[in-house]
């Protein structure tokens, strides 16, 4: 062997041996496979996605998306052994020109490209993951969990999976989904015909996570919020105007980009364009605790 590699190949086991060993923040274990189909179809993953499986130990979830809906995606996994054994699965199962799979920690891992991000990982981790989903992924993109919740985030759908062998716990696992909404807090403003000329509404919101609670005037006017509903991007709103001639019901469909919003309004059984811009953006409460019981009064 040359001097120099000898060299090389004592300083890398050297380096290998000294490293730092990168300890996992959760152990393998794989979700079973009737598990893998309930997140991907709780997530209706189709062929425009890109999944990303964060901690994505023999590649099941990732090779499935692809494999099954036609997906693009990748997964990460400290385990190298781990990411050498997926990488051969992907090509066996003939989707390895889809899906990648990467050594690397899931913290330093760029999570933008994600149209469906799924983890099966404890749910410290998914807390601390909880501000990057809603700083890095764009509105829309789902959130499929096996297992751990986030926190007080409430998900948007829950379904329960038989598990007959399951290694702990009761023989059932939960897989959960969450839709990452848009920013949709602060004041907006928008206008609407009457019979008696255009009307000017103002609206003010505010968020925690994908839930919103509103105030709307309707010229100057409080007006009754039935409805406000978020969902990624897509706006929903059920206003009750009282006026002269009685109380006007209105329907509001819209989707958010930015500071503006476009869609439709039904008023009476007539439907409009609906466009609204966003005159004081506000910030979505990601840190809130969980809606519990009102606290009890002081004696
Ligand atoms: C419960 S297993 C889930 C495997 C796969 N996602 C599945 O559902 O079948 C968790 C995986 O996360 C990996 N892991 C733990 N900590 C990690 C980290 N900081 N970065 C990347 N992967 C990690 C483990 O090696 C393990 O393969």
């Amino acid at each position: 062997v040359p001097r120099a590699l000898s060299v090389f190949l004592i300083a890398a086991l050297f380096a290998a041996a000294t490293a730092p060993a990168q300890t996992l923040d959760a152990p393998y274990v794989p979700t079973p496979h009737n598990v893998v189909d309930a997140m991907l179809e709780l997530a209706k993953v189709g062929p425009r996605d890109f999944v990303v499986d964060l901690g994505s130990g023999d590649g099941r979830i990732v090779i499935a998306a692809a494999k099954r809906y036609g997906a693009r995606g990748f997964g990460v996994d400290l385990d190298a052994g781990l990411v050498h054994t997926a990488r051969r699965e992907a090509r066996r199962q003939g989707v390895a020109d889809r899906v990648e799979f990467h050594a690397r920690n899931l913290f330093i891992t760029d999570i933008s490209q994600a149209t469906v991000l799924t983890t099966y990982l404890y749910p410290r981790i998914n807390l601390q993951l909880r501000p990057r989903i809603f700083a890095e992924l764009a509105p829309g993109t789902r959130v499929v969990s096996h297992e751990f919740d986030f926190g007080t985030w409430p998900p948007d759908a829950k379904i329960t999976v038989p598990v007959p062998d399951k290694p702990y716990g009761p023989p059932r696992s939960d897989v959960l989904l969450w839709i990452v909404p848009a920013n949709a807090a602060g004041r907006w403003q928008w206008e609407l015909p009457s019979p008696d000329g255009p009307i000017v509404y103002e609206a003010r919101f505010r968020q925690t996570f994908q839930m919103l609670k509103g105030e709307v005037r309707a010229g100057g006017r409080q007006v009754r919020v039935e409805t406000a509903r978020l969902s990624g991007a897509s706006i929903a709103l059920v206003l009750l105007e009282d006026r002269a001639v009685g109380t006007v019901r209105h329907e509001l469909t819209g989707t958010i980009e930015g500071d503006s919003l476009r869609g439709t309004a039904r008023t009476a059984g007539a439907s409009i364009n609906w466009r609204a811009q966003r005159v004081a953006r506000g910030e979505i409460d990601i840190e809130a605790a969980a809606a519990g019981p009102a606290p009890a009064a002081h004696p």
